[in-house]
């Protein structure tokens, strides 16, 4: 009896807190005019930044999002990616930095907006576009087009997304976080190319977000038929001269590009913050009602989600978080700035259009307070070279500097100018410094060879595209076959040549399991010839083994997805002296994907100690090398990086958990690096570059999350050959205040020498 009592009494403390949570998580409204988006009933402008939660781990999170709230964000955006969710078809996945909901719940609890942007295509340089590569294979499926098949298993996704939302209460209609949410991906970009069945898909894809009854607005983005309720959207380097397609629509940034991305083999990317600030200014001062920074963390490419092909495993995009979390100076501070300036003027800039004056060489535009008549302006210059000085009569001369814009509070009083940074940051904070620090002495390693020995999966009498059979289960495809030589070996075959054509994005050749080399395309493009001499031919039978290994699927473009890969339908072809030719296109062919020390777990610690891994003498420069050591994590909290000089071409792993693809010996090309970066004058991701002639690529993230106190073991993947004794541990700190110059090269890093050194 007396514990039913109980019972009672703890099911009505219940209700009571039940009551207590519903009541702070009510719904709210979110609708919009052309110049606001109207939350709650109040009339806002939002400053939103991107962070995609893979690209970062759980226990990042919360930092991140408490740096984007401090540096002015009023939201967090990000994608959903399908193929991290769903990776192989029916079984879903939202664990570890794949738990959006814990994400979104941590941008709740901050008290910010989210911005969902579902797709499910999401380009992101992210491989194969974010959709998973078992789609491809699906009989009678084409992607992003008027095809049953495909919008059959794209409005599963979409709806099993929405559905998850809706049970974590995640939309504003529901009192959660989310105010709008994206359907498709620039699709408007590469429509043409899908003809009539391309705008019948895009009239699906509305019809199918709107049935979804979500209770708040949905957005296409660089879609200007987006068919209404859709609100169109752009994405660029500069939004000023952007209209929504109907009247209505408020102006919408979705990406604001920050930055840009960083490929292998070139330098990295870097965007000045005084041009960050003079775009977004150029965009409210155009009646822009919500601006999304891509990104505001672009962090890491883990395990094998970079795109491209050939996009590198750092995603920093120069964001004003860097790679690592660190706040990226002075740009961070500089937008910061901005944020506030502009939110001075939030309820003049909701109020109604900016009414635009022409001075000689500088445009004023003003905007009114109806409640109070209290004005807001900016004052914009868009000449590249030339300051100019205007006589705001009353109101005194002011001087705006070329390619900037003023912020004026009661149109007098300038609190802002996109080109002074100085003014606000300390002179210590001008430069991005990251102090790195070098705590370990030498390792002891040990090495482990990836057998030649490979068990056949699938004979074939072609060559086949390499996504098409590995399903995206591994980088890495082997084509071998055999063949003889039927006479005896004479000058014809002692200096013969092997050529494979491919459509990339890199191929290790072997014959007679003796490595012949390494090669990939450099010329921007994928598809190359591989072609080097081959010794060690002989009478009788001869293998060869061919590893094609991809560098990160293509993302973007019209058919994106169907861009072949390998040696699909390529020739190889063995050449002699003379005219001798051994074509081996139509051999029969066998095929196994993957490595055996990915199917064995080589990378994984607790799994690999049964194998014999080899110690004492390191060997090094030795192709498909696996190597392992352990480590003392670095003290303290900054953020790990591990440097990993020496090494060639791979995949790295720490403690089990994939830090991604490394390629240190790639250098950026020695050209398009420009000493100072003048900031005047429209942006392009060669503008400003930096790192030329280095390795586009040294610094690899280790999260924190992935380490523990003592005996952590790295282990190593090598490719081409590699010395992993010159590899070491650093961690990056903010260095703002340290007065160590920058130098160019790495993630974007720039690096302190060592207080040991
Ligand atoms: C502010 O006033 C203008 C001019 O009267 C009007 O067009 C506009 O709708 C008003 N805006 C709001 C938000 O009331
Ligand atoms: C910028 O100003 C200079 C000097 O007055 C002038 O020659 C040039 O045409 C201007 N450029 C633009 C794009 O207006
Ligand atoms: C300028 O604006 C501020 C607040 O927006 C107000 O307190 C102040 O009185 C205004 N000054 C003038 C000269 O209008
Ligand atoms: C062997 O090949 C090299 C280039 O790989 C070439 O320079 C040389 O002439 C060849 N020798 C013979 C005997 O064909
Ligand atoms: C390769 O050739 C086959 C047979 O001609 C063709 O069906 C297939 O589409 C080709 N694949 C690619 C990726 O070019």
């Amino acid at each position: 009896m007396s514990s039913s009592k109980h019972m009672l009494v703890l099911v009505l403390v219940l209700v009571h807190v039940f009551v207590f949570v519903v009541s702070l998580t009510c719904a709210f409204d979110v609708s919009y005019d052309s110049k606001a988006l109207i939350i709650n009933g109040q009339r806002r402008i939002i400053i939103s930044g991107s962070i995609h939660y893979p690209r970062s781990t759980p226990e990042m999170w919360p930092d991140l999002i408490r740096k984007g709230k401090e540096g002015g964000l009023d939201a967090i955006e990000t994608y959903v990616f399908w193929d991290r969710h769903e990776p192989e078809k029916g079984k879903y996945d939202f664990t570890g930095n794949y738990d959006l909901v814990a994400f979104l719940k941590h941008v709740q609890s901050a008290g910010l907006y989210v911005i969902l942007r579902i797709g499910p295509y999401v380009c992101a340089e992210w491989s194969y576009g974010g959709f998973p590569a078992w789609l491809h294979n699906i009989p009678g499926i084409e992607l992003r087009t008027d095809n049953e098949v495909y919008k059959k298993e794209m409005e599963t996704f979409t709806t099993k997304i929405v559905n998850l939302m809706k049970e974590a209460k995640m939309f504003a209609s529901q009192g959660g976080p989310i105010i709008l949410a994206q359907i498709e991906n620039e699709y408007g970009n590469i429509m043409d190319k899908y003809g009539e069945a391309g705008k019948s898909y895009i009239k699906w894809c509305a019809q199918m977000a709107v049935a979804q009854n979500i209770g708040v607005p949905w957005i296409m983005c660089q879609q200007s038929d987006a068919p209404q309720p859709m609100i169109n959207t752009c994405n660029g380097y500069y939004c000023h001269d952007f209209k929504p397609n109907n009247p209505k629509s408020p102006k919408m940034w979705t990406e604001n590009w920050i930055g840009w991305f960083t490929e292998w083999g070139k330098p990295v990317p870097h965007r000045a913050a005084e041009d960050c600030a003079y775009a977004i200014a150029r965009f409210f001062q155009t009646d822009g009602v919500l601006m999304n920074y891509y990104m505001y963390h672009g962090g890491t490419n883990f395990g094998r989600t970079a795109g491209g092909p050939y996009i590198a495993t750092s995603y920093d995009y120069d964001a004003p978080l860097d790679e690592y979390g660190n706040l990226n100076h002075p740009k961070y501070e500089h937008l910061r700035q901005l944020h506030k300036s502009l939110k001075v003027g939030e309820k003049a800039m909701t109020s109604g259009p900016g009414v635009t004056t022409k001075y000689v060489g500088a445009d004023l535009t003003t905007y009114t307070n109806n409640a109070t008549g209290e004005t807001f302006c900016f004052l914009s210059n868009t000449n590249q070279t030339q300051d100019v000085t205007v006589d705001l009569m009353g109101a005194g001369k002011l001087t705006v500097p070329a390619w900037s814009v003023s912020i004026l509070q009661n149109c007098t009083k300038e609190i802002y100018n996109t080109a002074k940074i100085g003014d606000r940051v300390s002179p210590s904070a001008m430069e991005k410094n990251i102090i790195f620090e070098n705590p370990l002495g030498s390792l002891d390693w040990a090495w482990l060879p990836e057998p030649l020995k490979i068990k056949t999966q699938l004979k074939e009498n072609r060559l086949l595209d390499q996504k098409t059979v590995t399903v995206g289960a591994s980088d890495y495809l082997w084509y071998t076959t055999t063949f003889n030589i039927d006479e005896q070996i004479s000058w014809t075959w002692t200096n013969a040549t092997i050529s494979v054509t491919t459509k990339g994005h890199a191929l290790h050749a072997f014959v007679n399991k003796q490595i012949v080399g390494s090669q990939w395309a450099t010329d921007g493009k994928y598809e190359f010839t591989f072609q080097k001499p081959v010794s060690g031919l002989k009478q009788g039978a001869n293998s060869l083994e061919l590893l094609s290994t991809t560098v990160g699927l293509a993302n973007y473009g019209a058919f994106f997805d169907t861009v072949p890969v390998g040696l699909v339908n390529g020739t190889v072809q063995i050449i002699g002296a003379g005219n001798a030719k051994l074509d081996l296109t139509s051999n029969e062919w066998s095929y196994k994907v993957g490595l055996t020390g990915e199917s064995k777990l080589y990378y994984d610690p607790n799994h690999n100690t049964k194998f014999k891994w080899k110690k004492g003498e390191l060997v090094k420069g030795r192709a498909l090398t696996w190597y392992m050591t352990q480590f003392e994590a670095p003290g303290g909290t900054d953020p790990v990086v591990v440097d990993l000089t020496g090494l060639g071409k791979g995949h790295a792993w720490i403690n089990g958990h994939s830090i991604g693809r490394y390629w240190p010996s790639y250098m950026a090309k020695n050209d398009g690096c420009t000493p100072k970066c003048d900031y005047r004058g429209q942006y392009n991701s060669e503008k400003c570059q930096h790192g030329c002639g280095s390795p586009t690529q040294r610094y690899y993230h280790i999260p924190r999350s992935f380490l523990k106190p003592a005996d952590n073991v790295i282990i190593l993947f090598e490719e081409i050959g590699g010395d992993p004794s010159k590899i070491s541990f650093l961690t990056a700190a903010d260095g703002a205040g340290s007065g160590c110059t920058a130098a160019a090269g790495g993630s974007g890093a720039n690096v302190c020498p060592s207080p040991a050194a």
